[in-house]
């Protein structure tokens, strides 16, 4: 295949410009999640490799409310948006700080980075901030009974207060996490609030067949969680216990025959330091 000089002008020039590229990636490091009124903040790495930095620019969706320009007296521009709060003796051409955060607040952040001439290069990066309402109470757990036999299948619901966004519900069996296909999410109910959105009633269902190992000493502890990311648990606990204690079979109650051997055991070393302490008492 010929290479016309037109084409080798083009192949020339688009090496040129991918050469220039001046900004490597731009590192982003935001909460994920974060409570009405927290201080929060917002970070922003990039690496010029030498070249002037023109602007680091900071953006909710699609909306600019900071910017930086070295060039520029004062180098920071604050744009109004609601709910945002930028606390400007804290924001560096780095780090943009918000102060008491509100439900608002909640979207995705973008920032974006532009060198200065020669060659005006442009990169950016975005995560999404949630500003949760935590549920006010633990979630409510509703079980068939209490009561439970071996073999015997049982359901329970368990039900959050509203929150935003949804909870994340896990099960979990004596401390242990249920695998999620004993459960089910049944609903998640859209409220509406006094507060300016929507919130969230989660309703998570169990089904667990009930097994001899689920007992421990004729009880088991089943118990619900509601999370919200890292900053939100809360729980709920309900015990079951064994209903008619059955028969055991002959190797559970050789194994109380030997617990209580055991303890016939256990009063031995108390006795032989007894018989040793009469033995110097009289030798004395
Ligand atoms: C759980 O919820 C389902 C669906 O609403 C209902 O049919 C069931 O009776 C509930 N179970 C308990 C133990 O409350
Ligand atoms: C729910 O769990 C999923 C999977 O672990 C996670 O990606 C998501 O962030 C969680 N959501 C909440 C609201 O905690």
């Amino acid at each position: 295949m010929e290479i016309s000089p037109s084409q080798w002008i083009l192949i020339m020039f688009s090496t040129f410009i991918i050469g220039m590229d001046s900004l490597k990636e731009i590192e982003i490091s935001i909460p994920v999640a974060v409570r009405v009124r927290d201080t929060i903040s917002l970070q922003c790495k990039y690496d010029l490799e030498g070249e002037p930095l023109y602007t680091v620019k900071w953006y909710k969706g699609t909306k600019e409310f900071f910017r930086f320009v070295p060039k520029e007296l004062p180098n920071t521009k604050v744009f109004a948006l609601p709910g945002i709060d930028v606390d400007l003796s804290k924001s560096t051409p780095n780090e943009v700080v918000l102060r008491n955060v509100q439900p608002e607040v909640t979207g995705r952040y973008k920032c974006e980075v532009s060198s200065d001439a020669p060659y005006f290069d442009t990169k950016w990066n975005s995560g999404y901030i949630y500003v949760i309402d935590a549920p006010l109470d633990d979630p409510s757990l509703l079980i068939e009974k209490n009561y439970v036999d071996v073999g015997d299948f049982i359901t329970g619901n368990c039900t959050t207060l509203p929150s935003y966004p949804a909870t994340n519900v896990s099960w979990y069996l004596n401390g242990k996490r249920i695998p999620e296909r004993f459960s089910k999410k049944l609903e998640v109910t859209p409220e509406f609030m006094s507060s300016r959105r929507k919130h969230y009633v989660t309703m998570s269902g169990i089904e667990l067949q009930i097994m001899e190992s689920t007992f421990q000493n004729g009880k088991a502890f089943l118990s619900c969680v509601a999370s919200l990311f890292n900053i939100y648990r809360g729980e709920r606990k309900e015990v079951l216990e064994e209903a008619k204690p059955r028969p055991r079979p002959s190797s559970v109650l050789s194994s109380r025959d030997e617990r209580s051997g055991g303890q016939q055991l256990e009063i031995l070393p108390t006795l032989i330091v007894l018989v040793f302490l009469l033995i110097i008492y009289v030798h004395r």
